[in-house]
């Protein structure tokens, strides 16, 4: 597991000229630090500021800080702030993983880019009984408000304005944002105005007889008898033992491929409810949103290998609630059967790139591949982004709503449009237009404020159109043409998915 602790770049000087916007010494009362000024990009950046008390000794683990990426020319004093929670499955990642240097250098002066870490695997994420009595549960999601919090007290120091904070994140840095929209049931201050969830992760999260079984295996493997035995064992430790428990988990049938087995819970507290129950229900933050998923998402969670008579069992072990349940998967395969995934599905231009990506041959069946593939991406990703977008206008949010099915259309997809050097880039236009649309809504909770980009097409908020068959408009992206089109997600199939949320565990 990466948890890196970053080199820290923090000079606290003994006489330093006042704080100014723009200038590369930022002054929090407590410590002063010294950003690093990279002229060519025009930015300043603070690396590594510790945002909480380091969790090391019977806390265990040393990795809150955030970086901090400022204009050297801002355009006000009191910028718009964005702040990135990663993602990487809540086991793998850093401050890094999305680095925001591209992106603010495009924003030209206009935004403050903050990224932080927040504790994984074990370290954030453990949630059985004795975990919600004698510790706590969702750590992690406790670490990232703590560093919004820190955010609200500190970043006008670095020329940020606490009232305008967005918060981003893709994959399980998505699932992040979803659960801190729902964290305490959904606060009706939360310390943030706007929300970017990208490609929110979501994968079952796990009942009590898995977590009670997971934190089992992991007192069993450090030969500890409590809580606080681990929190004194050193991280080489814990580490190994979590990829051990990792391992044990797997082959005792805990959870399935595609689940990273560590991340957050319902405890009743932080997590109140499975999150579709908690937006059904209108419990979140009432922010604008800007939300979207990739047209593969489940192709890099599924077994290259699997064979038909698989996919069922396969999905057994992700949802253990659904084991021999003969009217769920009778239903579930009525909405996805193999002669969907058959034909001029398999000619589709972004499945034959991928599978000849995954090399021609490794596909084993690929109608079993799609198919699971398939079931795996609505489950975890793609539906989500429909329960969440359509709770939120149902609650009279603004919401837009976007489909990325160009590049390689798989999880992750997105990214390289807004966080890599123009080179890196699949299509330098799409890369432009995206940042525009994120920059305009961080700027000014509007994705379509500002088109800073000529040609740019508008983006239709997510909202019924008229008539009994009232559906939702999404801007799709695919490999030759940007436009609007019809939600394909409000179907059958996810409200199949949103009903059994108790057997799928989201
Ligand atoms: C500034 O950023 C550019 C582009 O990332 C990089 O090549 C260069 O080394 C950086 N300069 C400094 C002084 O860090
Ligand atoms: C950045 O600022 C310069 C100078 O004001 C302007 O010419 C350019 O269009 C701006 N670019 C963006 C993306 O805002
Ligand atoms: C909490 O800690 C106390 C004191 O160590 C212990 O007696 C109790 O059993 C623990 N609770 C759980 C649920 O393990
Ligand atoms: C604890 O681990 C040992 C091997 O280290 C194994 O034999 C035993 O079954 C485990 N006990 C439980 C309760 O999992
Ligand atoms: C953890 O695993 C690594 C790699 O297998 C090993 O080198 C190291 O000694 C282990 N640490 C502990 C404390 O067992
Ligand atoms: C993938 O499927 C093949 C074929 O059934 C199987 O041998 C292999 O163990 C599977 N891999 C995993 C990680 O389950
Ligand atoms: C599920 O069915 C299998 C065989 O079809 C059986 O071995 C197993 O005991 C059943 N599990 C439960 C929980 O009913
Ligand atoms: C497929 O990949 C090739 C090579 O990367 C690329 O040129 C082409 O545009 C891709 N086509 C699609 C439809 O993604
Ligand atoms: C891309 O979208 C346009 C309309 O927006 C559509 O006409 C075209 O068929 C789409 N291409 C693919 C490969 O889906």
């Amino acid at each position: 597991m990466a948890f890196v602790s970053l080199g820290a770049i923090l000079i606290a000087l003994a006489s330093a000229p006042p704080t100014t916007s723009g200038s590369n010494i930022a002054d929090l009362g407590y410590a002063r630090y010294e950003g690093l000024h990279n002229t060519s990009l025009g930015l300043i950046t603070y690396y590594g500021l510790p945002y909480a008390q380091a969790p090391t000794g019977d806390l265990s683990e040393d990795c809150l800080h955030l970086d901090i990426i400022a204009p050297d020319k801002p355009k006000s004093a009191s910028l718009p702030v964005v702040v990135q929670i990663h993602g990487g499955g809540y086991t793998l990642g850093n401050s890094l993983t999305f680095d925001g240097t591209q992106f603010t250098a495009v924003a030209n002066g206009s935004i403050i880019y903050v990224q932080i870490q927040y504790r994984l695997g074990p370290y954030g994420f453990l949630g059985s009984e004795e975990i919600r009595q004698n510790g706590t549960a969702n750590a992690g999601l406790l670490d990232q408000r703590a560093a919004l919090e820190w955010i609200q007290r500190h970043i006008s120091a670095f020329g940020g304005d606490p009232e305008k904070v967005t918060i981003l994140g893709g994959s399980a840095g998505g699932g992040s944002i979803t659960n801190q929209l729902i964290l305490y049931g959904g606060n009706s201050t939360p310390p943030f105005r706007a929300a970017i969830p990208e490609y929110p992760w979501w994968q079952p999260f796990h009942d009590d007889t898995v977590l009670e079984l997971q934190y089992r295996d992991l007192l069993n493997v450090t030969q500890c008898n409590n809580l606080d035995c681990l929190r004194m064992l050193d991280s080489s430790t814990l580490t190994n033992a979590s990829q051990a428990i990792f391992e044990i988990g797997y082959a005792t049938g805990q959870y399935g491929v595609g689940d990273f087995y560590f991340g957050p819970s319902v405890d009743g507290v932080t997590i109140r409810e499975l999150p579709s129950h908690e937006f059904e229900q209108g419990h979140f933050a009432k922010v604008p949103l800007l939300i979207d998923h990739n047209a593969y998402e489940g192709v890099i969670f599924t077994n290259l290998s699997i064979r038909s008579a698989e996919v069922e069992p396969d999905l057994e072990t992700l949802w253990p609630n659904a084991r021999n349940n003969s009217a769920f998967f009778t239903r579930l395969f009525e909405l996805y059967p193999a002669s969907a995934f058959t034909g001029t599905y398999l000619s589709d231009p972004i499945q034959a790139n991928y599978s000849a990506l995954a090399s021609p041959d490794s596909i084993v069946q690929a109608t079993a591949f799609y198919q699971r593939q398939t079931i795996f991406a609505d489950a975890f990703v793609t539906c989500p982004t429909y329960y969440v977008a359509s709770a939120f206008v149902d609650a009279g949010v603004p919401v837009w709503k976007l489909r990325f099915a160009a590049g390689l259309g798989i999880h992750g997809a997105t990214q390289p449009n807004l966080f890599s050097a123009p080179a890196a880039q699949t299509n330098p236009t799409y890369g432009a237009w995206m940042k525009d649309y994120w920059i305009s809504f961080i700027v000014f909770g509007d994705p379509n404020a500002t088109p800073m980009v000529v040609g740019k097409p508008q983006w239709p908020q997510y909202l019924a159109v008229n008539g009994p068959d009232a559906s939702f408009q999404v801007l799709e992206f695919n490999q030759t043409n940007v436009g609007t089109n019809i939600d394909a997600d409000a179907s059958a199939r996810c409200d199949f998915l949103h009903g059994q949320s108790y057997r799928v565990r989201n």
